[in-house]
């Protein structure tokens, strides 16, 4: 390589070594006949110090510019690597007359995220970004060290998963194309193209249970979709899920097994590779890897609510779903480990959940509840019986192909899918969806 990173001229092992860095000026500090740089390249969240002789500093260097420079590594006096450049070029100058984030000052994510196309440069989105590429690198390792097949699941659907109608419709933007598409008498122009609607998914999951019934254990991590007319700091129009799907698992027992010990081995690796990230950023350490998560039902949930009603602001609603401060307050109240809450009401879930055997008015699903986001996975035993799933599949949608893996040996499946981003908001004690995605989705945004 021509060029060394900022990483390895840090390291006090190559003292005495000539390097060349390439990078961005991160901080400028004028001395009596020296300049100190603090330069990055953004493959990690160190910086290294250059050090310039006053008289050979290019007149336009300074902060924010992109830089070559050549020279020695030498030991600083506080024991640390430093570059002595002795050739410096200013590959782009940085003009500060505009420039959003200026140095030495603190800003606000609100104001940060105002400029997507320079938020990457901040110090603390940088460590974020190669975050979320150490996470999904985890993700891939534990699902391969366990046996499960990656599948990659359309984006393109007929189908709304999870039977909410926050669906995202597509279609060509040519008129012409339509037209055509319609000659053979398609009515529908939304339909024309594929000849049934088309959308962008909200969830891989019954993609994955096609595959589980033939591979056993089979995973997605994949963009999902969903047009929700929601701008709080947990929803996302277009997000991150990873989802499970295992066959042969047939209790919630079992199911919570596997989901703890997927989001406990990924945090495991992520914290020891992300070290300096999680650093950068302040991040919270969690305090719940070697702890068990809870376990309560829907029923007992309520009942805790019940009895702290006096500490809620939103009315608990029996047979519905949880309001986001509910679900933070049973974190709270189980001291800040994530817990599962289980058994849900079925009118409140999907269709394709199993229905409990001792109580029909419930399935076999999963919450899991953590700190910061509250929901953080969802997941269920899904329905095998056919005549069962038969009668729970809405009016009006095509189904029999997933009717049909119940007929051909069918056998029980279950699975989960985790928000990719909801698990980096935990992770790096991040308050806003917004801020741990590089270019956030949601209603009124999609401009860059
Ligand atoms: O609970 P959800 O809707 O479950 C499913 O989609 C199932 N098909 C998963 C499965 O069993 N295979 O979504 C799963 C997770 C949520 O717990 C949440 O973390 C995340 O996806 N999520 C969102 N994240 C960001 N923005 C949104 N609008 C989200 N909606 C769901
Ligand atoms: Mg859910």
């Amino acid at each position: 390589h021509k060029y060394a990173t900022i990483v390895e001229s840090n390291n006090p092992e190559n003292v005495g070594k000539k390097a060349s860095i390439q990078g961005w000026v991160r901080a400028v500090r004028k001395m009596k006949e020296n300049v100190f740089l603090d330069v990055s390249d953004g493959t990690s969240s160190e910086h290294l110090q250059v050090v310039l002789k006053k008289d050979s500093k290019p007149e336009s260097l300074g902060y924010g510019c992109s830089i070559t420079a050549e020279g020695e590594i030498s030991l600083a006096p506080n024991g640390r690597a430093e570059l002595h450049a002795e050739k410096l070029s200013v590959i782009g100058e940085c003009d500060l007359d505009g420039y959003p984030f200026l140095p030495r000052k603190q800003y606000e994510q609100d104001y940060i995220r105002q400029y997507l196309h320079l938020r990457p440069r901040t110090r603390a989105f940088s460590s974020i970004l190669r975050l979320r590429d150490i996470a999904s690198r985890a993700v891939g390792d534990y699902f391969k060290d366990h046996n499960f097949v990656n599948i990659h699941t359309p984006i393109l659907t007929s189908n709304d998963c999870e039977g909410a109608g926050e669906v995202f419709l597509v279609q060509p933007n040519s008129k012409e194309l339509n037209k055509e598409m319609m000659k053979d008498g398609t009515k529908d122009e939304a339909a024309a193209y594929f000849d049934t609607k088309a959308f962008l998914t909200v969830s891989g999951q019954l993609h994955l249970e096609v595959c589980a019934r033939a591979l056993s254990r089979v995973y997605n991590f994949c963009p999902a979709f969903r047009a929700e007319n929601s701008k709080s700091r947990i929803h996302l129009s277009e997000f991150y899920m990873i989802e499970a799907e295992m066959a042969f698992v047939s209790s919630l027992s079992e199911l919570i097994k596997e989901t703890e010990s997927f989001i406990k081995s990924v945090t495991k690796r992520v914290i020891e590779d992300g070290q300096s990230d999680l650093r950068t950023l302040g991040a919270p350490e969690p305090n719940w890897l070697d702890k068990d998560f809870g376990i309560i039902t829907y029923n007992e949930a309520l009942g805790i609510l019940e009895r702290h009603k006096d500490q809620l602001t939103v009315p608990i609603k029996h047979g519905e779903n949880l309001a986001k401060e509910h679900e933070l307050f049973l974190v709270e109240y189980h001291e800040g480990t994530p817990l599962f809450v289980i058994e849900w009401p079925s009118q409140v879930k999907p269709f394709y959940m199993k229905e409990c055997s001792h109580d029909a008015s419930k399935v076999e699903a999963l919450d899991l509840l953590a700190p910061v986001t509250g929901e953080i996975i969802g997941g269920s035993v899904r329905e095998d019986s056919y005549s069962k799933l038969e009668s729970r599949i809405p009016e009006g949608l095509n189904l029999n192909w997933y009717l049909d893996l119940r007929k051909y040996g069918n056998v029980p499946t279950a699975g989960f899918g985790m928000g990719f981003e909801r698990y980096l908001q935990i992770i790096c004690g991040v308050p806003n969806i917004k801020d741990v995605i590089p270019f956030p989705r949601w209603p009124h945004n999609c401009s860059l």
